[in-house]
């Protein structure tokens, strides 16, 4: 039997709850080729600098071996009859001119700068309610019961995404995220049938949204997707079939990535009695604590749409024209050559500047808002709940590798103040 890579390793299910340790022994070949021919990135200073290089593609169109991987690993073809690729699978110039476009809309318009910001209030009325609808329990599901519920009601109203669509949108991204697997398990039978009923999530989750679009084209509604549709600034409007791909992507993107931080956050901590106990003390450590609860624990773990477009030099290694590249957020976030003590939790840590949200053209435009949500979510947790404890460590994960996250988080608690 042939050994298995520790970029292998990491991908295995069973490996989901503590990929650190592969990921340690994968830094020691800060580029190291797998034996499908991709390349994998591991240390900071490499994923940095490639993040930055022009030389390096996202668009999977480009790479008809990354084209045939994603095929067969769940991720549905981005080339059906409607669609192209969205934002984070592009290259400028395409991209600079579509996330222009979006960014106008999501920011707010220019006469009111500070929407996020505005939306404060609402985030604390929808954490406050959420922590009072669990007076009375005794145990909860922090998965189930408050990160899931916070990001996904903002991103339906920010999109203008109507209220009832989300629990089909729920079902559709879960069934679609855990039918796509890079990792030795992804030719067995039960990830093949994930697949196919993956596949067919999507394309639910796609007529949904095209059918938004559609109504939103003959009446305008609240919201960036109507925003959008109608956008009369010089790169606008997007043809039908990006609207749809990008409006795909800010759904994905809001769904999953911040529910796993606030679930990951809250397991940090209670797994940190020292840490938690310090926030409680100092609340003001919020905002850091946030930059350091994702950096030790990502929401994305890696990246899955590159590959280079001339060979790359890089840390002794060639990666030659036409491999995939997959930049390992999660393993650079752990890299001691970059932070130092990168395995323990410092709320206070100085020069913290992680790949959590990425860097370069791909820097996440949904940031502003996720640092806000997070924030809040953990620092009323901290506040209100009484005497909080895990039932079970590890916490049972979702399947997939890029976005990784406890599926369910079971903890007792002794009550809810306030
Ligand atoms: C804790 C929460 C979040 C994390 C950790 C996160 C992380 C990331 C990362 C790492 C990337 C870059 C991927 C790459 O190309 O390598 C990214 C891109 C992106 N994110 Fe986020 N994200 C979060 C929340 C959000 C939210 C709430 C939204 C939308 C409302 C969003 C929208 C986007 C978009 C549109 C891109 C693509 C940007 C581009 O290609 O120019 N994200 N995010």
């Amino acid at each position: 039997m042939v050994e298995e890579t520790p970029w292998q390793q990491a991908l295995r299910y069973a490996n989901r709850a503590d990929p650190y340790p592969f990921y340690k022994e994968l830094r020691k070949t800060p580029v190291s080729r797998q034996p499908d021919g991709s390349y994998v990135v591991s240390t900071y200073r490499e994923i940095v600098s490639l993040l930055h290089d022009t030389r390096i593609s996202s668009d999977p169109t480009k790479c008809p071996q990354l084209a045939s991987m994603m095929e067969g690993s769940g991720e549905p073809a981005v080339e059906s009859e409607f669609m192209v690729p969205d934002i984070i699978s592009s290259d400028p110039p395409e991209h600079d001119r579509y996330r222009r476009l979006m960014t106008r809309h999501f920011y707010g318009p220019s006469d009111a700068p500070d929407w996020i910001s505005r939306l404060e209030p609402e985030i604390r009325r929808i954490v406050d309610d959420l922590l009072d609808g669990l007076r009375g329990k005794t145990r909860i599901d922090v998965v189930d019961d408050f990160a899931y519920p916070l990001p996904v009601t903002l991103i339906c109203e920010v999109l203008g995404v109507p209220r009832e669509y989300e629990a089909r949108f729920h079902t559709w991204i879960e069934s679609a995220l855990d039918s796509f697997d890079l990792g030795p398990e992804a030719s067995s039978e039960e990830a093949e049938s994930r697949k196919k009923e993956g596949d067919e999530s999507y394309r639910e989750f796609q007529r949904l949204v095209s059918g938004l679009i559609d109504r939103y084209a003959e009446e305008p509604g609240p919201g960036m997707l109507s925003a959008m549709v109608h956008d009369d600034s010089p790169d606008g409007p997007m043809p039908k079939s990006a609207l749809v791909s990008n409006a795909m992507l800010l759904l994905f993107a809001g769904h999953e990535t911040t529910v796993n931080l606030i679930a990951h956050s809250v397991l940090t901590l209670l797994r940190h009695p020292d840490a938690l106990e310090k926030l409680r003390r100092r609340p003001e450590l919020i905002v850091p604590g946030v930059e350091e609860l994702l950096r030790y624990e990502s929401s994305v773990q890696f990246w899955f749409t590159r590959s280079a477009l001339e060979d790359i030099e890089i840390a002794g290694t060639t990666i030659p024209k036409g491999a995939p590249v997959f930049l390992a957020y999660g393993a650079a976030n752990r890299d001691p050559q970059r932070f130092t003590d990168p395995d323990e939790v410092d709320l206070e840590r100085p020069d913290n500047q992680h790949l959590g949200y990425s860097q370069g053209v791909h820097f996440c435009f949904g940031a502003p808002l996720a640092r806000l949500e997070v924030q809040i979510a953990v620092d009323e947790f901290v506040r209100r709940v009484e005497n909080p404890r895990l039932v079970a460590d590890p916490p049972p994960y979702r399947r997939n590798q890029v976005f990784r996250g406890p599926r369910h988080l079971l903890v007792d608690i002794g009550g809810i103040r306030g």
